[in-house]
């Protein structure tokens, strides 16, 4: 293990919090741009709440409603022309991981006259690393991506059907309030997404990194323990705050770097998934429960003993060997029943997605993340071939 961390986002945790959100900006600047997405935190009367602490506490806001699922690059310039027109001094984003997203590279396009989509990692030339942005604050109201204590970004490019991320240590948020009140309006099968989206968090570093990481290791089943224990009860009942309490959290450790530090890990099955949404503008999660099973059911057949140590550890089952492929293949099965308990998709056909264009995503997938030598990253390294009979098995 050979690694330098650091997450510099302060992370202020609990129920009531939402009420610190005016005291906390005040630190950062003194008119925010509030980023928010289609009106969920303006029927729940969260939107109204944190203007009320920014009026109290003296800060000006200028709004930039809107911002879709799958955040799209044109809605980030948007933003941008909004806060540079308003003189905006900070951003808050108030929403899931989409707002989030595109709040983090508002702050940074604010301050750009070029192209924003320039830093989006795409298979170009040019790529425009930013070194300014402006102070960023995360609210999320839902419990998911992580990205309210993250340094990633996931953008889609629409008119060229690209989805891909900026990831760079400028874009941590400086504060995080996080407040799992905030999430008791979130569906019931948007919250079952988030737990799936949380728990690929933590199986992608566990599964595709170095293996000489027991205690990483610990910290994950960790998180997705917790996970399969809470997030179904968060789902049976909304309102159930200490469900939404510990779903919150383990959303929020899942990637804020500490789970997979020293892993070094590539993320190949978000980096499958993100072009399949690219095209299908399909929910994030609902990508990755198809495509997750399915990778593994791949990926067991040469990491056997990492998948056994799975099968054991999460599901109780008892190898008779750290190569048992079954009991290794088995524990992936209970995995993917898991999904399905919670009602995640698990093959495209249940999303109207046929194999038309699963040659198209697995070329495109490389075009954003390669080895040099024409492989996806991962254990094991995945061909264009590879990836299309991950496709085809989850069809
Ligand atoms: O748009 P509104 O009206 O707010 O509704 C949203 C949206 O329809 C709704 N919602 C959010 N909070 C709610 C609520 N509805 C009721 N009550 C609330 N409290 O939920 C829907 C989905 O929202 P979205 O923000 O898109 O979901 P999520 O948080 O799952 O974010 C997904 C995006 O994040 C990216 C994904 O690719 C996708 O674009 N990711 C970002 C990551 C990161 N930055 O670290 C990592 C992830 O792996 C992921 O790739
Ligand atoms: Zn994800």
């Amino acid at each position: 293990m050979n690694f330098e961390y650091q997450n510099p986002t302060r992370i202020i945790f609990g129920a009531g919090n939402l009420s610190r959100l005016g005291e906390v900006a005040g630190g950062y600047g003194k008119k925010a741009l509030l980023v928010t997405g289609g009106g969920s935190v303006k029927r729940s009367g969260v939107f109204g709440r944190a203007v009320a602490s920014l009026t109290a506490a003296g800060i000006a806001y200028a709004e930039c409603t809107g911002v879709e699922p799958n955040p799209r690059i044109t809605s980030v310039a948007r933003g941008a022309e909004i806060a540079r027109k308003e003189g905006c001094d900070m951003i808050i984003a108030l929403g899931g991981g989409s707002v989030m997203d595109a709040s983090k590279v508002i702050s940074a396009a604010t301050l750009y006259d070029g192209d924003p989509w320039d830093m989006i990692l795409h298979g170009q030339e040019h790529v425009y690393v930013p070194t300014e942005a402006l102070p960023v604050i995360t609210v999320p109201t839902l419990a998911a991506t992580g990205s309210e204590a993250n340094c990633g970004a996931v953008i889609t490019n629409e008119e060229t059907k690209v989805k891909s991320f900026i990831q760079i240590p400028l874009l941590y948020p400086k504060a995080a309030i996080v407040d799992p009140e905030l999430t008791v309006s979130v569906p019931k099968d948007q919250t079952a997404y988030g737990v799936c989206d949380l728990i690929t968090h933590v199986t992608e570093a566990y599964f595709n990194g170095s293996g000489t990481t027991p205690i990483q290791d610990r910290f994950a089943e960790g998180v997705i323990l917790t996970a399969m224990e809470w997030g179904p009860k968060a789902i049976a009942d909304g309102n159930d705050l200490a469900a939404r309490t510990q779903i919150q959290w383990s959303a929020l450790v899942a990637l804020n770097g500490w789970v997979n530090v020293g892993t070094n890990a590539p993320y190949p099955v978000h980096m499958m998934e993100h072009t399949v949404s690219a095209y299908h503008d399909i929910t994030h999660a609902a990508g990755l429960s198809i495509i997750n099973p399915a990778w593994m059911r791949f990926a067991a057949r040469t990491n056997t003993a990492k998948f056994v140590q799975f099968a054991e550890r999460i599901f109780g089952l008892k190898a008779t060997a750290t190569d048992d492929l079954a009991c290794a293949l088995e524990g992936i099965d209970r995995f993917e029943q898991f999904l399905r308990s919670i009602d995640c998709p698990t093959r495209f056909s249940e999303l109207g997605i046929d194999d038309a264009l699963f040659e198209t995503y697995a070329t495109d997938t490389l075009k954003i993340v390669n080895d040099g030598q024409g492989n996806l990253p991962g254990i094991p390294v995945m061909s264009v071939a590879d990836m299309v009979g991950i496709f085809r098995s989850a069809l």
